[in-house]
């Protein structure tokens, strides 16, 4: 008999509608699957919204309590796409039911949060429950080159990452003020949202450990207005600016800013060392630069490599002929398709996936860098 995983959605926003995207398309695309996929319920807290949302996205029900998801018995997983505040409460309830669990990047508002998450992830855990966080850049196949290039000593030792994640998303200081700018709702600003991204990238490429944290997270534009012409105050950074001492012996600085006027969104990767170098850039997402000193010195230079070899990159054999890239939608599904997967065959969500300790370890420099911004000077990291 098939498996069937009944999908109960958190939230009804932005990542509800790219990972309800994704439950659609996982069948077809990734054929054959081994697992039925069922929209069984979606929950906010709006009731006219949540029908609306339910009817939209074609789920057979729809919730205004998270609860309601995790008594329900035909939903298998939870997807909880809610803000970083609703995050912990419902995963670790989820969880304790015996539903796997997938949740939003950051993964807490807190590191308390998120240890006591993790604790109770490694619990269900035993008895077979998977758990994600949803770091979808994971799946992304030219940063999966980079990591099989780096793995193969295509770099030598590495020396230094860089990352630029930049929007202008706040840089008019008319942008409306939104709960991602409280530190109730969200934890930290830029830092959680963009910046967890390049945090959880440096670990996934590198494979090794932050030691160490320096970081300065200023607020640049202090009060916004709501959508109603109410002034509030911005709690949290729209620049995050962090160094970062890895096991390695490598260092990372990771820039993050929602105040990058003339940036749509672009995050930049470099990352160096003594045999060679790689480069990407998120708005050309198909392609990956790599340099090699052991190339005859006069053709030495960046090369551009064009992802989308079906017989050697990760997933383009699920998606289109040679030459036709992937965009950002495709990330979600390739994650959540790795995630359902695991569940159905029993197979690991890491390390291609990255799993609650994968949460926690982010969630842990996160917090590094809010001490560091607010007390100064470099934080050690102790696991
Ligand atoms: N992986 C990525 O690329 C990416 C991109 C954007 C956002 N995110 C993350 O996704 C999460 C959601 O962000 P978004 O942009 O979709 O926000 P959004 O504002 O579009 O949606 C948030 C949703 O949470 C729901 N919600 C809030 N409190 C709730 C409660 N108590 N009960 C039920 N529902 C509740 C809201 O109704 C809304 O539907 C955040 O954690 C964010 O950091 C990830």
């Amino acid at each position: 008999m098939t498996l069937k995983l009944g999908i109960g959605m958190l939230g009804y926003g932005f990542m509800a509608k790219a990972h309800t995207n994704a439950y659609k398309k996982i069948k077809y695309i990734f054929h054959p699957f081994p697992a039925e996929i069922e929209l069984i319920a979606i929950c906010g807290r709006d009731k006219n919204k949540a029908q609306e949302a339910a009817q939209r996205y074609q789920y057979q029900k729809w919730v205004i309590h998270w609860q309601d998801l995790v008594e329900d018995e035909s939903i298998q997983v939870l997807d909880n796409t809610a803000t970083n505040d609703v995050h912990c409460e419902p995963c670790i309830a989820a969880l304790e039911a015996g539903k796997h669990v997938i949740v939003e990047k950051p993964m807490a508002l807190t590191l308390a949060e998120a240890r006591k998450m993790y604790e109770v992830a490694k619990e269900a855990e035993k008895k077979g429950i998977k758990h994600m966080v949803a770091f979808n850049y994971r799946f992304v196949p030219a940063l999966r080159l980079a990591r099989k290039l780096i793995n193969e000593g295509k770099l030598g030792r590495i020396y230094q990452f860089r990352s630029n994640f930049l929007s202008d998303r706040l840089s008019n200081p008319q942008a409306p003020w939104a709960w991602r700018l409280s530190k109730e709702k969200a934890g930290s600003g830029v830092l959680g949202d963009l910046n967890s991204h390049a945090i959880d990238m440096v670990r996934f490429l590198l494979q090794t450990e932050v030691q160490a944290v320096l970081a300065w997270n200023p607020t640049l534009i202090s009060h916004r207005l709501t959508p109603e012409g109410k002034s509030c105050p911005v709690e949290v950074d729209d620049v995050s600016l962090i160094w970062l001492k890895l096991a390695n012996g490598a260092v990372a600085c990771l820039e993050a800013s929602k105040v990058a006027t003339g940036y749509k969104t672009t995050w930049r990767i470099e990352i160096h060392g003594s045999e060679g170098a790689l480069a990407f850039d998120l708005i050309r997402g198909n392609e990956l630069q790599f340099f090699s000193r052991r190339d005859p010195v006069e053709i030495q230079g960046f090369r551009l490599i064009h992802v989308t070899e079906p017989e050697v990159h990760d997933y383009i054999s699920y998606w289109w002929p040679r030459g036709h890239g992937l965009g950002w939608e495709h990330y979600h599904i390739n994650m959540l398709e790795h995630f359902l997967r695991c569940i159905a065959t029993g197979d690991n969500v890491a390390p291609w996936g990255a799993t609650f300790l994968d949460g926690l370890r982010c969630q842990e420099v996160i917090e590094a860098a809010l001490t560091s911004s607010r007390q100064g000077g470099w934080i050690e990291l102790v696991y």
